[in-house]
């Protein structure tokens, strides 16, 4: 079957189509995925860039979707036909937090999801919400999960409040269609006037060009008499959280998901005790989160925001796509 390798040191130019052995039929509790789909997320392109080192020819990709073709010996949650979606951390499936790491994230710890086909333990996998495409349904497993941990398992976000979400990736678009799905209010940012335009379109009550808009926590608070945001869905990191500080409600929750500025940087923490909000670091959910957000999925009909789907085979053209961050929600591969 065919999969792609990244060899290292890492590089776009690293990922390789091979050639390599069909899985074996499933084991007691394993299943046999024929995959179709996956879509990319920040840290697949750290990965596939190099930026964190990982085994020689690692096959890269976190999420995957397809069909179930094989269960081995005691799986009764899949059958034979099923679609299927795949999950981050294959062995947290419930309660509080159990990983602080990557090592058993596919595509980073172990291997991922660009290939044909897969035998892992039933806990990798959830079913498909109804309806949804294969790349749909990709985009869900780290993006949409991250998206829904944020505002709703950790933010226990309510009708009314007020969303703040930074940027047109991944996570924030799905953070926008969460937070609207739950009755909120959400103020949106972009580098790009052109993607402001498209942030209203799917409902922004506001939007704010983080570029000519250098101090936009403080915009956020004119936009909302001065109060601020419940929630702030932070994917900047260093560069973007005094900002996202500025930017919350006395009391509020900031959820700090994401690096785009960088790793560590300094941070006003006399605002933030001041404002007496709680900021919860995060890293996507668990197996039974992924089957909450998907049967709220299923009860609202919300669909994944896809800028465009490459086939598996143009997989460096679809980091170089997302590296030169023209993309408005998912980027998928399709296989
Ligand atoms: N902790 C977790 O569980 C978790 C899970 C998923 C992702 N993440 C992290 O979250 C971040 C976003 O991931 P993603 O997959 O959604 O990325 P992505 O799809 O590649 O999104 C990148 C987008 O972020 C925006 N952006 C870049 N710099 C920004 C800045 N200084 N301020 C505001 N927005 C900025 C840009 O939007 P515009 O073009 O509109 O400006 C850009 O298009 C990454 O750091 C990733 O590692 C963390």
């Amino acid at each position: 079957m065919q999969a792609i390798h990244l060899k290292q040191p890492g590089g776009l130019d690293k990922l390789t189509l091979a050639d390599i052995a069909a899985p074996a039929e499933p084991g007691p509790g394993e299943i046999r995925v024929r995959l179709h789909a996956s879509s990319l997320n920040f840290h697949d392109y750290a990965v596939a860039a190099g930026m964190i080192p990982t085994e020689e020819n690692r096959i890269p990709m976190s999420d995957g979707a397809g069909i179930v073709e094989a269960v081995g010996e005691g799986v009764s949650d899949f059958a034979v036909g099923d679609a299927v979606v795949s999950t981050f951390f294959p062995g947290w499936l419930e309660g509080p937090a159990r990983v602080a790491d990557f090592r058993t994230t596919p595509g980073d710890g172990v291997e991922g999801y660009a290939r044909e086909q897969v035998v892992a333990p039933v806990t990798s996998f959830t079913h498909q919400p109804d309806g949804y495409s294969h790349a749909e349904s990709a985009t869900l497993t780290t993006a949409g999960l991250t998206a829904w941990r944020a505002l709703v398992v950790d933010g226990g976000i309510k009708a009314g409040d007020t969303v703040l979400v930074l940027g047109t990736g991944g996570v924030s678009i799905f953070a926008l269609q969460f937070a609207q799905m739950m009755g909120a209010r959400v103020i949106a940012t972009s580098s790009s006037d052109e993607k402001l335009e498209r942030l209203k379109e799917l409902g922004a009550e506001h939007v704010i060009n983080y570029k000519t808009t250098p101090e936009w926590g403080k915009a956020v608070l004119e936009l909302t008499n001065g109060e601020g945001v419940d929630h702030v869905v932070e994917v900047g990191g260093p560069g973007t959280l005094p900002q996202s500080i500025d930017a919350v409600k006395i009391g509020g929750h900031i959820a700090l998901i994401g690096i785009l500025t960088g790793r560590q940087g300094e941070v006003p923490t006399i605002k933030l005790m001041a404002k007496q909000a709680t900021l919860k670091g995060l890293i996507v959910g668990s197996r039974r989160d992924q089957i909450e957000m998907i049967r709220a999925i299923n009860a609202n009909g919300l669909k994944p925001i896809i800028d465009r789907e490459f086939p598996l085979t143009e997989i460096a053209d679809a980091f170089r796509h997302q590296e030169s961050g023209k993309h408005f929600g998912k980027i998928c591969l399709t296989f």
